[in-house]
């Protein structure tokens, strides 16, 4: 996610788009710029880092000033986070300025075409392709802006918000909207275009929704919508009715409970661009050779925390599809084991944050003996995918909650994603099997939103359950993680002794701790296929009943044979055994998240916690 802020009116532009960044700057913080139309031409300041460098370059070097202007808070997908990937982009010509949020698909190939016509290109971003592109198109409309970025749009796949403006016809502000948010904000002779309602609630809450493949041009006075054909669009006008803090959750309560609804977006953000129509992957990005991978006689995931969860799933998908074998290790303890590890051993590195030191020293120490390294990483340019050989970005978006939901989601993806394009590349899988399990991967963000609709009945089993000294977390196969997950979400948040356990552990100890009414979150595989483990959990399940135990039971659509020994079953969708954890740890992020709400805890900053353990 990056921040967007666009202004056409009778103030400063400068000091409206900076302070509409300053609003926006938890979308993104890798860079931040500006752009303003003054006296027939474009002045940009953009710098790496914080808002505050930027701040700090235009006390150095001000710009001039302008009614007209556009600012851009980063967070990097294409390109590290430099001052020249750092938007605004401006035309080989000088001519047209633009910021974008999302993700270009196809900008290789317009970048190759650029290059091609001779074109020299300044920055690694998919973006600059776009002011070069409407810069080779504006003389053909008359400088028309919006017709130029309708030209464009039309060639462009992917999902992007763009803002423009050009030097030679100010007072005009141009954005396009295709998955990635973009709102107007219409004032009394001013207008505002911004990635949230945040950036220019300040100045009014009279806000316009863009829809589908829509380009809206602001004049100070005017607001004109259409679709990228050009014919007019239709829109949805609203009055804001949050106030700044609630509008930077999105109106959430919290930044977790946005981040949990982000989930469906965060993963098809993640699948996007690396399934070819072929069905097959694409992941050039990783600069991992095939070569290298055929090679590769072992895997070992190193991780912590959720990270190390999603690493646990990740080994049944990466053994089943790959045939390699798997280890997963706690970043903590595995450099001091001795561990074998060659250069025939991929380690794998997962970390959102790509600053946990545990993992990065792990990582260090592998490199040492030898082995690649491929980083999972939610954050560009951080210092674990730096260390790295290699790195698959998961595209979650700024993460701020401390506790993690969106990017277990996508750190599970993208291992999929890896393990499905080491046996493509191995062989050990066919075509059409790969593309069966992609064509799976591709209708999950669907089923997540179906999960997010159970969140009220969740929340009122945490408000029930809210008194419990313990609750525990039993799974079987992936659902084990999962488990493991739900138990770390609940301590984490609510401060409440939580457990998970491998189902089948239970008879070997744990079950000595059931009594009357101790709750025990189950999270039950799919029955059609790996029928057996259904039917041992469903075993389970009586056992821990027999013992006076409460059982949530988390299970798919249909399955009936939990209904007798359920006090309360939470429904998922169907899907493939393997998939299954994108969907059973949704509710238990929520019931974690709706625990601490009712305890009345920081739900965003729980106690003795930090996003990032930068520390061994
Ligand atoms: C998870 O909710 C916690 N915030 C914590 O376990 C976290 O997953 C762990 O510290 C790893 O962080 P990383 O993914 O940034 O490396």
């Amino acid at each position: 996610m990056c921040g967007i802020v666009g202004y056409v009116g009778e103030k400063q532009a400068l000091e409206v788009v900076v302070g509409g960044l300053r609003r926006l700057e938890y979308r993104g913080y890798d860079s931040a710029g500006v752009a303003v139309v003054a006296d027939g031409e474009l002045d940009v300041r953009k710098k790496a880092g914080k808002l505050a460098n930027l701040e700090s370059l235009l006390g150095e070097d001000p710009l001039p000033g302008s009614t007209t202007g556009i600012g851009h808070t980063r967070w990097a997908t294409h390109g590290g986070p430099t001052d020249a990937n750092a938007h605004p982009h401006v035309s080989a010509d000088g001519k047209v300025a633009v910021i974008h949020n999302g993700i270009i698909e196809n900008f290789a190939e317009l970048r190759a075409e650029l290059t091609a016509a001779g074109v020299v290109l300044a920055s690694e971003t998919d973006t600059e392709v776009v002011a070069h592109l409407l810069a080779s198109v504006l003389p053909a409309t008359g400088h028309d802006l919006a017709e130029s970025m309708r030209a464009v749009c039309r060639r462009l796949e992917g999902a992007f918000t763009l803002v423009a403006v050009q030097a030679d016809v100010p007072d005009v502000v141009v954005g396009a909207r295709r998955s990635s948010p973009l709102v107007v904000g219409r004032g009394d002779g001013e207008n505002f275009l911004a990635s949230d309602v945040t950036a220019f609630i300040a100045h009014t809450r009279h806000a316009i929704e863009l829809g589908q493949d829509q380009v809206v041009e602001l004049t100070r006075d005017s607001v004109t919508v259409t679709n990228f054909d050009g014919t007019p669009a239709t829109v949805h006008a609203y009055e804001v009715t949050w106030d700044a803090a609630a509008a930077e959750k999105g109106g959430y309560d919290t930044f977790m409970s946005k981040e949990i609804a982000e989930q469906p977006k965060a993963v098809a953000d993640t699948l996007l661009g690396r399934i070819g129509a072929d069905g097959l992957l694409h992941l050039d990005e990783m600069r991992v050779t095939d070569t290298d991978l055929r090679e590769v006689d072992k895997v070992v995931v190193i991780a912590c925390g959720t990270a190390y969860h999603a690493g646990m799933v990740a080994k049944y998908a990466l053994e089943h599809w790959t045939r390699i074998p798997c280890e997963v290790e706690l970043a903590s303890e595995f450099r001091y084991r001795d561990p074998v590890v060659d250069r025939r051993t991929l380690v794998v590195a997962i970390s959102q944050s790509g600053e946990t030191m545990d993992t990065l020293m792990a990582l260090r120490y592998a490199r040492e003996q030898g082995a690649r390294v491929l980083a999972i990483c939610n954050t560009q340019g951080s210092t674990i995918p730096r260390e790295s050989d290699a790195v698959l970005y998961t595209r979650a978006g700024p993460e701020v909650a401390v506790a993690s939901t969106k990017a277990f989601l996508t750190q599970i993806v993208a291992c999929y994603l890896v393990a499905l394009y080491v046996a493509q590349v191995r062989g050990n899988k066919f075509g059409d099997e790969i593309g069966s399990v992609v064509r799976d991967l591709a209708n999950m963000p669907r089923k997540i939103d179906l999960v997010l609709d159970t969140a009220e009945d969740v929340k009122a089993l945490a408000a029930q359950l809210q008194d419990s000294r313990s609750v525990l977390f039993i799974g079987r196969h992936v659902g084990f993680p999962v488990a493991l997950e739900g138990a770390l979400k609940l301590k984490e948040l609510a401060y409440m002794h939580a457990e998970g356990f491998a189902a089948g552990e239970l008879k070997h100890g744990p079950i000595a701790l059931l009594e009357e009414g101790v709750p025990v979150i189950v999270v039950v595989p799919s029955p059609r296929g790996r029928s057996v483990l259904h039917e041992k959990i469903v075993s389970n399940i009586q056992e821990v009943r027999a013992r006076g135990a409460r059982t949530i039971v988390i299970a798919e659509e249909g399955d009936e044979s939990v209904v007798p020994y359920a006090d309360h079953i939470v429904r998922v969708p169907q899907c493939p055994t393997l998939l299954q954890p994108l969907l059973a740890v949704v509710p238990l992020q929520v019931f974690a998240c709706a625990m601490a709400t009712a305890k009345g805890h920081d739900v965003d900053q729980p106690r003795n916690l930090a996003k990032s353990v930068t520390v061994e």
